[in-house]
């Protein structure tokens, strides 16, 4: 396949970007959507151009790094899969690929297509664990008894890989979709109701502070979700923090 890749260009947070056109060819349509940007950029680094920058680390979809938006959609066209999954039978010979990075303001742009995700990590910080004392009288996981549709649903919670395209493909930008996964992977269970009321209001104050947005119930987040990751999860946060205000 011959391709027209039109790539968001930024030199640094502070530089204005742009879209830059590069072409591609003889792209096999069994490579990988990063594999194709490996070859342009093997290209580039052969004419000693700057290679685009962008994030990737376990290329199965598992970690969340990596993080475009392709044609106007996070992660690309397929649906429950993330970017490094997407193939390039996807496309078509001729194809023109827009390729930008997550926009929202909570996460700025570092460099051409990466993003500073770590919002999201200081989320996470503001409670997302338990507090269990492992050191020497760790109970068996099996004296616990817990319903099979719970465990189903923390473990469906617990798929959330931190990738972000929630946020990018918000109106608003909003995190609830990242955020109620997580609260609800331990409201769900035993263990984590112990700090239930306090993670709720830590971490929904922490997404606040980041400058994320508002949900208004559109549900963009859940259709680009990599890890089908459900609304109900929202729905869940949201008693959760109404209980954590009455208390
Ligand atoms: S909820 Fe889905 S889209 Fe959002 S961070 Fe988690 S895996 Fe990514
Ligand atoms: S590179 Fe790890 S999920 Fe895509």
């Amino acid at each position: 396949m011959n391709l027209t890749l039109k790539i968001w260009r930024q030199k640094g947070p502070q530089e204005k970007g742009q879209m830059v056109e590069y072409k591609v060819t003889d792209i096999s349509e069994h490579m990988s959507f990063l594999e194709m940007m490996d070859v342009l950029n093997e290209s580039l680094v052969a004419k000693n151009e700057v290679p685009i920058a962008f994030d990737h680390d376990c290329r199965e979809g598992i970690c969340g790094m990596c993080s475009l938006h392709i044609n106007g959609e996070a992660h690309g066209p397929d649906r429950g899969i993330t970017t490094c999954q997407l193939h390039m039978r996807t496309f078509k010979d001729g194809d023109t690929i827009y390729i930008e990075p997550w926009r929202a303001k909570a996460f700025p742009v570092i460099k051409d297509l990466i993003v500073d995700r770590t919002a999201f990590e200081r989320i996470q910080q503001a409670g997302g664990y338990i507090s269990v004392n492992t050191s020497g009288n760790t109970q068996d996981a099996n004296a616990i008894p817990i319903s099979k549709r719970n465990a189903d649903l923390s473990m469906d919670a617990a798929a959330c890989i931190g990738c972000g395209a929630c946020v990018a493909s918000c109106k608003n930008s909003s995190a609830m979709l990242f955020v109620s996964a997580k609260v609800s992977q331990f409201a769900l269970l035993p263990q984590g109701k112990i700090e239930a009321a306090d993670r709720v209001r830590n971490m929904v104050k922490q997404m606040d502070e980041e400058g994320f947005g508002n949900c208004t119930n559109t549900g963009a987040c859940e259709v680009e979700c990599p890890k089908g990751i459900s609304l109900e999860n929202i729905a869940r946060m949201n008693r959760e923090y109404l209980k954590a205000s009455i208390i």
